[in-house]
């Protein structure tokens, strides 16, 4: 998949998993399922579960889109410096927001966790917005470079 269409889907994933994370919190659903890694019943989801399920199966997935990105950007040979850094600083954030996210449910929805959760969750969201943009700005390079 072309480096764009890469950053572009996992900034959209993004961006669901932090709606959902706001849902979860606004109506007070981060306990309903208390373990971690996986909730109570295993692997599978289950209606007692669902939306708690579907912020860690989209953690997951933008956990591993968010790492493709940044191997996509290293193996780039356009590629510049610029997107090399965000799509590092996003492997980072994003690996420390999974940690926190174990973090927050271990200590029982901890305030100062919840909050760090967020803001993490805000700094990831602005280094894969910037790695889009490069990527972007990568291929309409390449388009002016073919005319
Ligand atoms: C890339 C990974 C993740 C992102 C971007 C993310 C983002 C968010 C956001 C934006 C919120 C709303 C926070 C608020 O409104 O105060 C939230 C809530 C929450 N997240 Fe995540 N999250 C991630 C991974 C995880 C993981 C792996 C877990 C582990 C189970 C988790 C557990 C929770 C819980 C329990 C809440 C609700 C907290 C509450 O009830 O106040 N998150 N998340």
């Amino acid at each position: 998949m072309a480096i764009q269409y890469l950053a572009l889907s996992t900034m959209i994933v993004l961006y669901s998993l932090m709606f959902l994370g706001g849902y979860i919190s606004a109506a007070g659903l981060g306990l309903t399922c208390p373990e971690w890694p996986l909730c109570p019943n295993g692997i599978m989801p289950s209606e007692e579960y669902l939306i708690e399920w579907i912020h860690r199966l989209a953690a997951a997935t933008t956990g591993t889109l968010v790492i493709a990105t940044m191997v996509a950007s290293f193996l780039n040979k356009r590629a510049d410096q610029k997107i090399k850094i965000t799509s590092t600083l996003a492997t980072i954030f994003v690996i420390t927001q999974i940690t926190l996210g174990a973090l927050v449910i271990d200590t029982k929805l901890h305030a100062v966790l919840v909050a760090i959760h967020l803001g993490i969750g805000i700094l990831l969201f602005s280094v894969v917005l910037l790695t889009t943009l490069f990527a972007f700005r990568i291929s309409s390079k390449s388009i002016e470079t073919k005319v």
